[in-house]
């Protein structure tokens, strides 16, 4: 599913299900993450790009206080209905809760919101796929609100009230980039965020002769979020142990020598291999970053190639399916380099590919793909493209 939809489209369909016109239409992107991953919880730098894929939304205020959701990606839900006054989680109220969410902390933030709305929205993020569906949906919600309700609303702040509902009203201890990449994504920019100041930069992303071809294992991420809040956790107790000699409040603070130095405190051989990733992949990404600004981008492709290798043996959040796309496009013609990206345990890989070489590449990796896995993995060029945004 990569459909895109006209302005007139969102309008006419949004008139469809709720027999009104819409206020306004929007748009919040996917994003992918180049390098930097498992890092963002762990005071490390990230670089994740907005995409073109993301969460289209046309909305209007209504005069009661009735929220009225519908989304053509759950159709078969209708449209849900939640008094304003009851902004409760509600396993019930499926994807409507991400919405619900914010709404939350925005009135919790003092923000009035004082009346109901209609809310349409349509995603062509293909579900489960590791680009950041539900960040996309958070963001979408925020300016939605912000636009309808004439808000006054920091970009920083809607992006920390979305990891906010993901950390406390769906209950996954996610790290800030994917709001952060979604909320202040450019046109043709990568973004190098240090995660524990929120300093960052737009790195103009210049390929030269390739593209970024995003590899879907059409995988769900099963039980994804309980094995990545026990990631999370074992990060942290590492932290503890190495706290007896070091003082650090995270592993995003200890460059290889000291932590080399330090890493017999840590007592549990898996989570001195979790916290060896976080602390080489946070060098790897600063690497990464100094590379990508110098144009050598055969030297960028390796980065990405090792710092898939930790995160299949290290952090071990990888699997088959992710395995075989990234082994696979390794072998393959005009590949610098390809990783998983995202939480992993499914979802999407990414491979960076010459132009020319890109059909026979997916030819190729999708031939092997179904041949271990057993069914087609799926395959996107990414475009890398600007922030959540009012469309008209
Ligand atoms: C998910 C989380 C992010 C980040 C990545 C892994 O996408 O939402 O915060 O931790 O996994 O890098």
């Amino acid at each position: 599913m990569s459909t895109t939809l006209s302005i007139q489209q969102l309008r006419s369909d949004f008139a469809t299900v709720f027999g009104a016109e819409a206020d306004h239409t929007f748009f919040s992107p996917g994003r992918i993450n180049l390098i930097g991953e498992h890092t963002d919880y762990n005071g490390g730098h990230v670089f994740p790009a907005a995409i073109s894929l993301g969460t289209y939304g046309a909305a209007r205020k209504r005069d009661d206080n009735l929220l009225r959701f519908y989304s053509a990606n759950f159709e078969d839900k209708g449209i849900i209905e939640v008094p304003l006054e009851d902004l409760r989680f509600e396993k019930a109220h499926n994807w409507t809760n991400y919405p619900k969410g914010v709404l939350h902390f925005l009135q919790k933030a003092g923000h009035v919101i004082d009346k109901g709305m209609d809310v349409y929205v349509f995603g062509n993020i293909p579900n489960g796929s590791g680009l950041s569906s539900s960040a996309s949906l958070e963001l979408l919600t925020g300016i939605i609100v912000e636009k309808l309700f004439n808000l006054k609303l920091d970009r920083l702040d809607l992006v920390k009230i979305g990891k906010q509902t993901e950390n406390e009203f769906i209950g996954v201890n996610s790290g800030i980039m994917d709001q952060f990449a979604i909320g202040m994504g450019a046109d043709q920019r990568a973004i190098y965020l240090d995660t524990n100041t929120l300093e960052y930069d737009l790195v103009p992303l210049d390929l030269k002769d390739n593209v970024v071809v995003i590899m879907n294992t059409n995988k769900r991420r099963e039980l994804a979020d309980s094995k990545y809040n026990e990631r999370r956790a074992e990060c942290e107790k590492a932290v503890e142990e190495l706290k007896q000699k070091l003082s650090i409040a995270t592993l995003g603070e200890l460059n290889e020598w000291d932590f080399d130095k330090y890493s017999y405190l840590i007592q549990d051989e898996n989570r001195l291999k979790r916290a060896r990733h976080a602390v080489l992949e946070n060098q790897r990404t600063l690497q990464a970053q100094a590379t990508l600004q110098a144009g050598d981008l055969e030297k960028f492709g390796r980065l990405m190639n090792a710092s898939h290798v930790s995160l299949e043996h290290d952090y071990e959040v990888t699997g088959l399916e992710l395995d075989t796309l990234a082994h696979t496009a390794w072998e393959q013609e005009g590949v610098l380099g390809a990783r998983m990206t995202g939480a992993g345990f499914g979802g999407c890989a990414i491979a960076l590919v010459r132009k020319d070489a890109v059909e026979a590449f997916q030819k190729n990796v999708g031939q092997k793909y179904e041949e271990v896995v057993g069914y087609a993995p799926s395959f996107y060029i990414a475009e890398i493209a600007g922030g959540s945004r009012v469309l008209d």
